[in-house]
Order: structure tokens, then sequence, then C-alpha cells
């Protein structure tokens, strides 16, 4: 990266000094991962964010979703500063609150709603997460995804899984041991979710027709293709694929997983890894012991994690030390109190 930048950032940072504290989500750019304070997945960075009271600025480098949830769990007082407003993430716009209100209505009018309990991937926005909070559910995250269904399992017979249908599945079916068909997919854009009355009776799992575009990419194919490449390859992916490439990986969990694994990994081993790839790229560099190759052929960035890049976080950081606080992210009192009920209902699964 540019030298100056570089210089320029150092600097920044040096003169804010413990005013501010920045978190980078492990799909950064290698540009701005050498910035962060703390790095970490949704999970770890969500925890972070709240470990920072005395921090005036809370310069977040992710995506949208996750500066909400941020702002939402630190003080008043403290803002959550988003360095490219344009960072959203396309799975969390595909669940929108009057969408999934209207859904819940439905199954009011069904009868089932008591025995449904909510529960929301944290790609969501905070409206949905303050939805969740509201009837009595949880947020989770690809790390205690199971955790939380089993609390929801204690709560309620059926659970409505917001907005990543594949994150959903797969936790049921592959760490549950639910059958596929005790899942049924609501699709938002037809009428009743496309679902029948009694497919909605009959369902445990409720999941909202949602995915990661990304993540999406990957194919069946091109987990066969990695094995016969690769020889005794050990495939690695992240819950948001697809349930079939999840099901034919040998190893699923989230980005702070799949980096404890590789560090856990015997050198001389081979590994194809299925999620974004400036984290895979990191990681190839950093075990060249090992052979870590991209599941797939075709380059596969998250595009939106990527518009954090170094001349948005210059400008960030120079905009602070000149007085200016922009991009700040602020969730409004109401739906933050909502959304705070499941999110602290998360930190506090066992
Ligand atoms: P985790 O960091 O929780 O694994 O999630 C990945 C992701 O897609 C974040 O948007
Ligand atoms: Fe959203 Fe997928 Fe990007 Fe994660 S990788 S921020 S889920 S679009």
């Amino acid at each position: 990266s540019d030298p100056d930048l570089v210089a320029r950032a150092t600097a920044a940072k040096a003169t804010l000094g413990d005013r501010v504290f920045v978190l980078g989500h492990h799909y950064q750019r290698d540009e701005v991962i050498r910035f962060a304070d703390v790095t970490g997945d949704s999970f770890r960075l969500a925890q972070q964010a709240a470990a920072r009271p005395d921090a005036e600025f809370i310069v977040f480098c992710g995506v949208h979703f996750m500066a909400e949830s941020a702002d939402i769990l630190t003080k008043p007082e403290q803002r959550v500063i988003l360095p490219d407003l344009a960072a959203g993430c396309s799975m969390a716009d595909m669940a929108v609150l009057g969408q999934v209100e209207t859904a819940w209505e439905h199954f009011q009018d069904l009868g089932i709603a008591g025995d449904v309990v909510p529960v929301t991937y944290m790609n969501s926005s905070a409206d949905i997460k303050g939805f969740v909070g509201r009837n009595s559910g949880v947020v989770c995250t690809s790390s205690n995804a199971k955790r939380a269904l089993d609390w929801s399992f204690e709560q309620g017979s059926k659970v409505f899984f917001l907005p990543d249908q594949h994150l959903g599945r797969n936790t049921a079916v592959l760490e549950m041991g639910f059958d596929l068909d005790d899942c049924v997919l609501y699709d938002p854009h037809k009428p009743q979710g496309g679902l029948t009355d009694e497919q909605l009776r009959n369902a445990k799992m409720i999941l909202w027709r949602g995915h990661c575009s990304v993540h999406g990419r990957f194919t069946i194919d091109s987990v066969r293709d990695v094995r016969e490449r690769v020889p005794g390859v050990n495939v690695l992916v992240h819950p948001e694929c697809r349930h079939e490439v999840v099901r034919a990986a040998d190893y699923v969990g989230s980005t702070e997983y799949i980096i404890k694994a590789l560090d856990a990994a015997p050198a001389g081993s081979s590994w194809a890894i299925g999620t974004e790839l400036n984290l895979v790229r990191r990681l190839a560099l950093a075990h060249p012991d090992k052979q870590v190759t991209f599941l797939d052929r075709t380059v596969c960035y998250c595009s939106t994690m990527n518009r954090i890049d170094l001349p948005h976080l210059v400008w960030t950081l120079e905009e602070l030390v000149a007085g200016r606080v922009p991009n700040v992210i602020t969730v409004d009192e109401e739906t933050a109190r909502a959304a705070r009920i499941a999110l602290d209902q998360m930190l506090a699964l066992p």
C-alpha cells in the first residue's frame, strides 16, 4: 500500500491515542487490518466493542450491521464510525422489517406464533434485531448458532430463522440432527411465504429466503474439483455456504474457527478454504509450511467489506484529529432497546 497513506494513518492514530479504538473484521483488506487494535469474527467484535467503554470513537472496519450492533452495545456518548457508509451487506438487506412483520402476522393468524421463537443471524439490520428482541428471541453468529438454537428450542417448538437460510439449515441438520424436511423456506416475495398452512404447522425451522452471495458461489463442483486437484486436501468452509457444500466439506465454522483450525494444523497438510478471499490470502501467507488454497477457481471478495480501504481509513482518522466526527452510525433508542435484549440474550448463552 501507498507509504504516504500508511504514514498518515500511523500519525493520525498516534495523535488520537486511546480516544480511538479500531476494530477489523477478518474479511478486511490487509492494508486496513494492520491498523486494527482488535481483529475478530462478528461475535468477537461485538464483545470487543462493548469492552472498551473509555474509547470515545469506535472505528468499525467491517460492514453496516456490525457497526449498528456496536452502537447498540456501547455507551451512548461513544460514537461508532463506519469509514465508508456504502459498506453494507446484501444478505442483511434481504430481510426488511415490514416483510418480517407480515410473516409474523401470518403466523399469528394461523395460531402458531406462540410456538415460534425468532432467531436472527447477526448479519441483519438493527430493525430486525429489534423485532427479535420484542418477540423474546435471540441473535446468533456463525460461532454460536447451535447454542442459540438449543436455547430457542427450550423456549418454543419452532424457530423462525432470519435472514440466512444456509446457516439456519446447516446448523439444524448437520449439528442438531434435524431432517431436511423439518425445514421450510419462507419466501418474502410470495404470498404467505409460498408455504401452505400445513407446511408451516409441521415445520420445526422456518427459514427466511436469504443468503450470502459471496459464499453462495461455492458449489459441490468446487469441492469435487479441489479434491481431485489436491490429494488429501482438508476442505474447510464457512456455514454461510450452501447445504450440499457444507455437507461435502470436512470442517465447518466461523472465520475465527477457520483461523484457529489452520493454526492447529500440522505442517505439510493441505487446506481448501471456502470463505472470503482476503482472509484466505492472509492465511496462505501466515502458513507457508502448509498448502492453503481457495476453494473455488474464481476470485471472490466481499465487495462491500472491500469498500473500506486505506484511503477511507486515513480520511476517517484525520477527520477525527481535526475535531470532526464523520460517518457516525446511530440506532434510534427504541430500536436499540429492543435489539439489545436479543443481543444480550446471545451474549448470555451458556
Ligand atoms: P463471522 O465473522 O461471524 O464468521 O461471519 C462472516 C461474515 O460473513 C460476516 O459478514
Ligand atoms: Fe454480507 Fe456475505 Fe459480505 Fe458477510 S461476506 S458481509 S454475509 S455479503
